[in-house]
């Protein structure tokens, strides 16, 4: 053979050789980019290692790491991922619209990161990634057991299955079957918020063991600590609370001298205290709520020199409190309420002066004793000292509330006034943040007012930051709380440097900083992790948002342990909507071909009172559809305004040639709006199905939207009693939905919008259009594609999918919140429920909530009566699973006992119009010029026919 040819051949052999790895990659990538919405703009043409795709990184043209935090994804990780043999890293952090079930199976991954919405088990098939050194599934949907081959996993040092619906037992080896305890290099066993049961296993543990972190709060545990676990002398954390241990706490525990935070609390410990001498360097103990044997306040307590916290609450202590406990050097917090403590109360001489909380409430303390002055928080309330006596010491002073808030200060200039959705940076300069919370999960110190804490956390970030080169101008840190598992969380804005916004690199890069523990805290702050929200203030996402009137749909974060953090869905669903239009190009049949209304022939809809209009009629009413007719519009098409020729006003909604619907869905969904008669629905008048329109004919609501009138823009002065008023007709149109109409509806996208006002101020809800029914009489849920509109969805529906009445109550809740704060449900980053919450003292007038009331109520001389029960029964409404909200019979019960409790009569028809009232405007204000969400409302359904 001529040598130039086998040269040739080589060289193709070559070309093909390496071409093919490359491609092979590719393909499996762009596989999971078509399960993927929102991947980034970048990835274009072929070869995302050579044209450098966003979050890819590649060795040799193979494609290693994916990271791809906080960048909205959306879709199902497909087991394609499984066929990128030489990837390593896989960090899908904060993308909660992922859902799913995990199914690598990728010989060489070295780290897996996931905070998303995964649910289903986890895959057995773990245990066959030797190479595995970090796993953090924490923060998903997972269920079923622990898989034992995670014990197969002996590179891991940092397990985190925390903050999952995991259950069963803790796996531990049994002849061939591996188990946790075989994992000799791990440092974290993170597996807290979880539904894991059974005994702690005694095998779980030895000598060998190198674990620092064991945090199994929040599950289901019983039995007792096993001996074995005092052997794990390299233990700092142990968090063993909130389970149903029992028994004696082994005396041997004292022996793991390396721990600064040790939680017992709320278990069943019914042995004696134990003794903690040698505990040293212990920064933080909370042993309380558990039935220790009754014992005195034992001496060894003010031996352990390095406490600053000391959590002792219903455990059963007696006799006096020695006088020495306060003068530990570092003591902050002392929290000794609910136990039979006698005597007074003596500070002794030289009490600690960082001292910020004394809690002795409900013993049985006659007196109090301070040498100088003590200033920081004491509370005696339920003592002796405060029964007896007609004190009016501060320290018997029920309403005091000890106040640690916290917000970075403005660096030496003057807070800028931003547009919207921008913030003011601590160096005031407005731009779009990337915004998260910060969790700890056992921090050593408790006294969350002390600014030098925060001040050291934002430098550490600050340095972590520059050290990895992130576009990040300055940080900042407010709102610091304790959950209900003792985290301490912490809000993080963080601010991009040079332009106004982050890209996508810059997003994905600090996520995975944050997500993959590369940013060490300060060590007082202990383990952490990071939840962020989504950032939607890229520059090609914002420019589509001001194009379209708000196709941004948000999904809602509950506030507390349930961290279904953001989700933008944006440009995904907009995406999908388009190709799903083009899809259904060929629309089916029309079933409406036989309806020639003089053959009476089978193929009529059932319609109940809705009439049948013709083209050329509704042309008539809208003077041809013209300009001025034109109300609004939505992602489906235009919405007019008519005059019918008897004088009713109607309003016409208009599907836009190409979202139309196939003539069936057309026809099930208007004999269902036709058949929901309720004063407080707004009722289809009648449908046009003709010259290739579909059009729906609604009766017209003069009033608008009651987000319009919330907002001020009606003119329209929503007092107290109108507010209530209000709320109870929405809530009667809803339960009709939910409990009269046959077959029920669930509404599915209950939103001020969508919630107009008569001219009497009667509510009506509008908008079937996401609606749908139940099917048969048992069901009680139905598994559908995610819809409704953002800051208002259930995120129970969003993470399991599941949809039932209990969904549209959750966003009935919000537009509750809504009625009496007059805020977005989202507004500048933050979630109306959490502000209420945050705000709300339930032991003072108005539950405090005066701050964020809308002022127009707050400010007017009108008794608030019944506000209280009014958020009570707003707060149950916004409960994190459905089945601890109320049904919305129960709201409508409620609400008329506050409004009979308030004077009014629920039932009386209101004299008053609207015309009476002040400032009314004439301008283009409309029920149905208002935000669609991005499905468009009344079209929907063509949505589903995927
Ligand atoms: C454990 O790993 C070995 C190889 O290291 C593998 O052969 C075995 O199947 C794995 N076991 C499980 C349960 O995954
Ligand atoms: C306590 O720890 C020491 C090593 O530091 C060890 O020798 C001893 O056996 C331990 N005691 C118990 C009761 O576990
Ligand atoms: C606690 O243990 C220490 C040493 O381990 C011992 O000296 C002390 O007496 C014990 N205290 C009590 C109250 O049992
Ligand atoms: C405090 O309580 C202890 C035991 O509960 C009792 O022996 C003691 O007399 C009480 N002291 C005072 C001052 O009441
Ligand atoms: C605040 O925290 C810093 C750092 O931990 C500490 O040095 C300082 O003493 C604390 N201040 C108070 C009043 O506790």
């Amino acid at each position: 053979m001529d040598i130039r040819i086998k040269l040739l051949l080589v060289l193709v052999f070559i070309h093909v050789l390496l071409a093919s790895g490359q491609n092979q990659d590719f393909v499996y990538l762009q596989a999971l980019k078509d399960n993927w919405k929102n991947t980034p703009p970048n990835w274009v043409g072929s070869d995302p290692c050579g044209d450098k795709w966003d979050g890819i990184t590649c060795t040799d043209s193979r494609i290693t790491s994916i990271t791809l935090a906080s960048i909205n994804l959306i879709g199902e990780i497909s087991g394609d991922i499984g066929q990128l043999t030489e990837l390593q890293m896989l960090d899908l952090s904060y993308n909660k619209g992922l859902i799913g079930s995990l199914t690598p199976d990728i010989g060489s991954l070295k780290k897996i990161l996931v905070g998303c919405s995964f649910n289903g088990p986890l895959p057995d098939t773990l245990g066959s990634l030797p190479q595995l050194s970090y796993l953090a599934l924490n923060s998903n949907g997972f269920t079923g057991k622990i898989p034992p081959s995670i014990g197969n996993l002996t590179k891991l040092y940092w397990l985190d299955l925390a903050d999952n619906k995991l259950s069963g037992p803790i796996p531990v080896s049994d002849g061939p079957t591996p188990g946790l305890d075989l994992l000799l290099s791990a440092k974290h066993f993170h597996f807290g918020k979880n539904q894991l049961s059974g005994p702690i296993p005694s095998q779980l543990f030895s000598s060998k063991m190198t674990l620092k972190h064991v945090l199994f709060e929040d599950n289901q545990l019983t039995g007792t600590i096993p001996l074995t676990l005092g052997l794990v002398q390299t233990l700092e954390v142990l968090r063993l609370d909130r389970n149903m241990l029992s028994g004696d706490v082994p005396s041997n525990i004292n022996n793991l001298t390396l721990i600064n935070q040790l939680f017992l609390s709320n278990n069943k410990f019914d042995g004696p205290l134990p003794n903690l001498t040698g505990m040293t360097i212990l920064n933080y103990l909370d042993m309380s709520n558990n039935s220790f044997k009754p014992s005195q306040i034992p001496p060894w307590f003010s031996s352990l020199q390095s406490l600053t916290t000391l959590m002792m609450q219903e455990t059963q202590l007696q006799g006096e409190v020695p006088a020495d406990l306060f003068s530990i050097p570092q003591i902050e917090t002392v929290v000794l309420r609910n136990n039979r403590l006698n005597g007074t109360l003596d500070l002794g001489a030289s009490y600690s002066n960082h001292l910020s909380l004394i809690d002795m409430s409900n013993n049985f303390i006659s007196g109090f004793t301070q040498r100088s002055r003590y200033t920081a928080d004491l509370i005696l309330i339920s003592n002796p000292i405060c029964l007896e006596s007609e004190t009016t010491a501060p320290y018997c002073d029920h309403s005091r509330e000890s106040n640690s808030s916290y917000s970075t200060p403005s660096d030496n200039c003057i807070a800028a006034t931003c547009g919207l959705d921008e913030i003011s940076s601590p160096n005031c300069k407005c731009s779009y943040p990337y915004t998260g919370t910060l969790t700890f999960r056992a921090p050593s110190f408790s006294n969350l007012g002390n600014s030098t804490i925060y001040t050291s956390l934002q430098s550490s970030l600050m340095s972590s930051f520059e050290s990895n080169q992130l576009p990040v101008d300055t940080v900042s840190l407010s709102h610091p709380t304790k959950n209900s598992d003792d985290y301490l969380e912490v809000t993080l804005d963080i601010f991009p440097s040079g332009d106004e916004r982050f890209n996508r690199s810059g997003i994905s890069r600090i996520g995975f900083v944050l997500s993959n523990q590369t940013y060490k805290p300060p060590h007082v702050f202990g383990p952490y992790f990071f939840i962020a929200n989504n950032y939607d203030s890229f520059s090609d996402l914002s420019k589509r948002k001001h194009k379209s009137i708000s196709i941004g749909v948000i999904i809602g974060v509950s506030a507390g342990g349930f961290v279904l953090v953001l989700l933008l869905v944006i440009a995904g669903i907009y995406a999908y909507h388009q190709k799903g239009r083009a899809e259904r190009a060929t629309i089916k049949n029309s079933p409406f071909a036989s309806w020639d209304p003089d053959k009476g022939s089978g193929g009529r809809p059932q319609l109940k009172g809705a009439r049948s209009f013709t083209f050329e009629e509704l042309k008539a009413c809208t003077n041809n559809f013209s300009a001025a007719a034109n109300i609004g519009s939505g992602g489906y098409g235009m919405v007019y305004r008519g005059s019918l020729p008897n004088g009713q006003l109607v309003a016409i909604k208009r599907a836009q040639h190409g979202s139309t619907q196939g003539g069936l869905e057309f026809k099930t969904e208007i004999e269902l709006l036709s058949r929901v008669h309720h004063k407080n629905l707004v009722s289809l008048v009648g449908f046009c199905f003709d010259a290739g329109e579909q059009m729906l004919v609604y009766e017209y609501i003069v009033n608008g939207t009651l987000k319009d009138s919330l907002s001020g823009r009606t003119g329209i002065r929503l007092d107290w009693m109108r507010r209530l008023k209000i709320t109870l007709g929405a809530a009667r149109g809803l339960q009709y939905l939910h409990e009269l109409a046959d077959p029920p509806i669930i509404h599915r996208d209950v939103k001020s919008n969508n919630i107009l006002l008569d001219e009497r101020l009667n509510a009506k809800v509008s908008d079937f259009g996401l609606s749908k029914p139940l099917g048969e009489a048992d069901q009680t849920h139905v598994t559908t594609q995610v819809k409704g509109t953002m800051g208002y969805m259930d995120p129970e529906y969003y993470m399991t999918q599941q949809l039932n009445e209990k969904s549209d109550v959750y966003s009935f809740g919000i537009v509750m919140l809504e009625l009496i704060t007059a805020r977005n449900p989202i507004e500048k980053g933050k979630y109306i429920v959490r502000q209420v919450k945050e705000a709300m003292d339930t032991r003072k007038d108005l539950y405090n909530l005066r701050e964020v009331l809308d002022p127009i109520i707050s400010l007017s001389s009108e008794q608030l009566q019944g506000l209280e029960r009014f958020v009570d029964v707003a707060l149950r409404c916004v409960e994190e699973t459905g089945n601890r909200r109320p049904k919305m019979s129960e709201v409508v019960k409620e609400i008329e006992n506050i409004m009979e409790l308030a004077g009014m009569n629920p039932n009386a028809e209101s004299a008053s119009t609207s015309e009476s009232y002040e400032g009314k405007s004439k301008g283009n204000n409309h029920p149905y010029l208002t935000d669609f969400s991005y499905s468009g409302g009344l079209l929907a359904s063509d949505l589903e026919a995927k």
